[in-house]
């Protein structure tokens, strides 16, 4: 069917406004308003298709809208910012599981299509589905739902089979066009099983890395099925989203030092009790933390977790202003993967008011770290862990590291001698340089701050 030019002018616009607030989102000083141009984008998408002239089932489709609008709107109020990444997963899948939802339509209808169409929506109904049940096991891996990660044997030769047989039974639908429906039946299981069965074995570590893989694919599912129903806004927003998850995806797996290859195919694991560290922790106290970088002329702050879960980002932003206002020069240190989402530090140290320009990314701030006199260490552990250059039987072997252990000074604020992220042993805790602060990190940034107001 042509659409009328206002429906095409107007996802038109949709499409020009999410291209708008992706370029939003790539700065911290304009992401909000970049989401919001997005979510305008979205709200013109939807008007507009409700225009379509002859359109049915438009009672069955504002229920849908609103009872999705709420369930998203009462979960986005709720969420913590901890359990944000299992947020994103599952709203991921159902975009995937929507991009899917749409080919099942196609092909039910059988009608005839374009041998492109109907391989553009064979292939958007795979990539769709596995996105869809893949990110569903991203969510009950991250909510605690599944708690084990469990892996087959021969793992890889079975999701080598399942992708096969989705493959041909794939084929055997564009060849066959119109497909009977236990074809169509069948590839939609071996499809949604495929997602399943990869995703089963792969480790919570590396879990942040394959959510941004299935946003990537959602995207793309997203665009073929646009093609399919002649949507250019879905075609342009699939597009923005399949190249944005890639280069995100790419980006964390550099982060990480883990090829996208390995997450997928090879788990993490602590293989090995890796090398025995020498050494002892050494505790001192919030007055001589105070102290120490009162009279510093360079601290480095680096943000981890920790700093997350204990809601320390406006204390340490005060602590922070009291020190450079007694001329010390303070910066934040940025890892990419710190924290359990991409951009995590960045969205609460801005939430907390620090100005952009006292935060640094890896590659900016390393080089500086000689010359601190502190490292302040809040509730970060793995990404300040320098096993990761030595120890080749680490599990984190490889991965970029902030060099903390470089600084005059370490302090590390946590609350006890758990392990990072990775189950690993920190090396760095037991060097001569480093005392340990114990506690949670926000009463303890309080009380450095109480110290430091007595310190004049
Ligand atoms: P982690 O290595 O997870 O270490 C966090 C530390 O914070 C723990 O050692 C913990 O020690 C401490 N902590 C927890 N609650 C605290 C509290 N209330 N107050 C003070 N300290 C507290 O964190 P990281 O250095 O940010 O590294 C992130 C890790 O997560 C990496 O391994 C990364 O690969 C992985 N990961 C990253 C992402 C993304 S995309 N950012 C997503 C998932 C996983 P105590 O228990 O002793 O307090």
């Amino acid at each position: 069917m042509t659409m009328p030019l206002y429906v095409q002018g107007a996802w038109f616009l949709a499409a020009a406004l999410f291209i708008f607030g992706l370029k939003g989102m790539s700065s911290p000083a304009t992401a909000r308003k970049g989401i919001v141009v997005a979510g305008y984008g979205m709200l013109l998408a939807i008007a507009a298709t409700f225009l379509i002239p002859g359109l049915q089932n438009l009672a069955l489709m504002a229920l849908a809208l609103a009872l999705g609008g709420a369930a998203a709107w009462i979960s986005g109020k709720r969420v913590k910012m901890t359990d944000m990444p299992q947020m994103v997963a599952i709203y991921n899948g159902m975009g995937g599981g929507a991009a899917a939802a749409i080919a099942a339509i196609e092909f039910a209808k059988g009608q005839s299509h374009s041998t492109a169409t109907i391989v553009l929506a064979v292939m958007g109904a795979v990539i769709g589905a596995v996105s869809f049940t893949g990110s569903c096991v991203a969510w009950a891996k991250l909510q605690g739902v599944l708690k084990k990660t469990r892996r087959l044997p021969a793992q890889n030769v079975v999701n080598v089979a399942l992708a096969g047989i989705a493959l041909a039974l794939g084929v055997t639908m564009i060849s066959m066009a119109p497909a009977p429906a236990e074809l169509i039946v069948a590839f939609f299981v071996v499809a949604l099983l495929l997602g399943f069965v990869v995703t089963l074995p792969i480790g919570g570590a590396d879990m942040p890395v394959v959510i941004s893989l299935f946003n990537a694919f959602t995207g793309l599912a997203v665009g073929f099925e646009g093609y399919v129903l002649g949507n250019p806004a879905l075609i342009i927003a699939g597009i923005v989203v399949g190249a944005a998850g890639t280069l995100l995806t790419q980006l964390m797996a550099r982060a990480m030092n883990r090829p996208i290859s390995n997450i997928l195919f090879t788990p993490l694991v602590a293989s090995e009790p890796g090398a025995a560290i020498s050494g002892s922790m050494k505790e001192l106290s919030a007055l001589d933390a105070a102290a120490m970088m009162r009279y510093a002329g360079k601290v480095i702050i680096v943000p981890g977790y920790g700093m997350a879960v204990a809601h320390a980002q406006h204390k340490v932003w005060e602590m922070t202003s009291i020190l450079e206002e007694a001329g010390v020069t303070v910066k934040f240190a940025i890892h990419p993967v710190a924290g359990r989402m991409p951009g995590h530090m960045n969205v609460l140290l801005a939430e907390a008011g620090v100005p952009y320009d006292k935060i640094f990314d890896l590659e900016e701030i390393n080089g500086e770290f000689a010359q601190a006199d502190v490292a302040l260490i809040i509730g970060a552990n793995d990404v300040v862990n320098p096993s990761a250059r030595t120890d080749k039987s680490s599990p984190i072997y490889g991965m970029p590291i902030l060099n903390a252990d470089l600084a005059q000074n370490v302090i590390v604020i946590k609350r006890g001698k758990g392990t990072g992220y990775s189950g690993v042993e920190n090396a760095l805790f037991y060097t001569d340089n480093c005392r340990m602060l114990y506690g949670d990190a926000q009463p303890m940034a309080g009380e450095i701050i109480q110290h430091l107001k007595t310190m004049g």
